[in-house]
């Protein structure tokens, strides 16, 4: 079995394990780098999930509005990370690209990801009884004091975003253990250790369409479709603590 120099070695392996990469053999470096294309995080294989509700039935919220914003959104997002994940490993294999160049793509990973996930949610907690109850509620009560002070401050958050980017997640820190109404930037910026249970959706794509710069109607109206049932189920699977 032919060696290979230390310097081959690391310029072969790229980003991957440096100290891995000083006992490998040519061989065992082609091995390394296909496993880089073929490993789970690389495939870039992920699939939009289908709306769990009739889109043409939620109040205040049109077909057009929910299925612009699925397909376009939603599903950009999808194919963007699937995208993301396989540049990633065609440049983990470029032994002179610059780490920084990779970190463009890293965070790019993050981007993509974080919408994937607040739009699943998103639509997950929507299109069923809007009658708050169970788990949920009764985590509200406890932290807000009751359901009008919890939907209060839920609207003033989602207000302040009106008119620019971001989310509201009502979610469960389990660092802290408390229940809180969370502003989010974007899909990266929000609370570290928050579990989602509640998730509004704040960019201009999600209402423009119906309500123009109206965001105040569109928090409202998603109000009025939030899927309780959703919200109690991820509210009874959190950790017990
Ligand atoms: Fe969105």
């Amino acid at each position: 079995m032919k060696s290979i120099s230390r310097r081959d070695a690391i310029s072969g392996i790229a980003a991957t394990s440096a100290g891995l990469a000083l006992t490998l053999s040519s061989n065992d470096v082609s091995a390394t780098l296909t496993q880089v294309s073929t490993a789970r995080v690389f495939q870039g294989q992920h699939q939009p999930k289908a709306l769990p509700f009739d889109a043409a039935k939620l109040k205040g919220l049109s077909e057009k509005l929910i299925r612009s914003h699925w397909e376009n959104n939603y599903g950009g997002a999808v194919k963007a990370l699937n995208a993301v994940e396989q540049r990633l490993a065609a440049l983990l294999k470029e032994s002179d690209l610059p780490p920084y160049m990779y970190g463009d793509l890293k965070r790019e990973e993050l981007v993509r990801t974080g919408s994937v996930v607040l739009h699943e949610l998103y639509f997950g907690n929507l299109g069923g009884d809007p009658k708050p109850g169970g788990a949920a509620l009764d985590a509200i009560k406890q932290w807000f004091g009751s359901y009008e002070q919890w939907e209060a401050e839920f609207k003033k958050t989602a207000n302040a975003l009106g008119g620019g980017s971001g989310w509201v997640i009502f979610a469960h820190n389990s660092h802290t253990g408390e229940f809180h109404n969370y502003w989010a930037w974007d899909h990266m910026h929000n609370i570290p250790m928050g579990r989602p249970l509640l998730v509004l959706d704040m960019y201009e794509h999600a209402y423009h369409i119906d309500y123009g710069a109206a965001a105040a109607k569109y928090v409202d109206a998603f109000l009025q479709n939030v899927n309780w049932q959703e919200v109690n189920r991820r509210t009874e699977e959190l950790p017990k603590s």
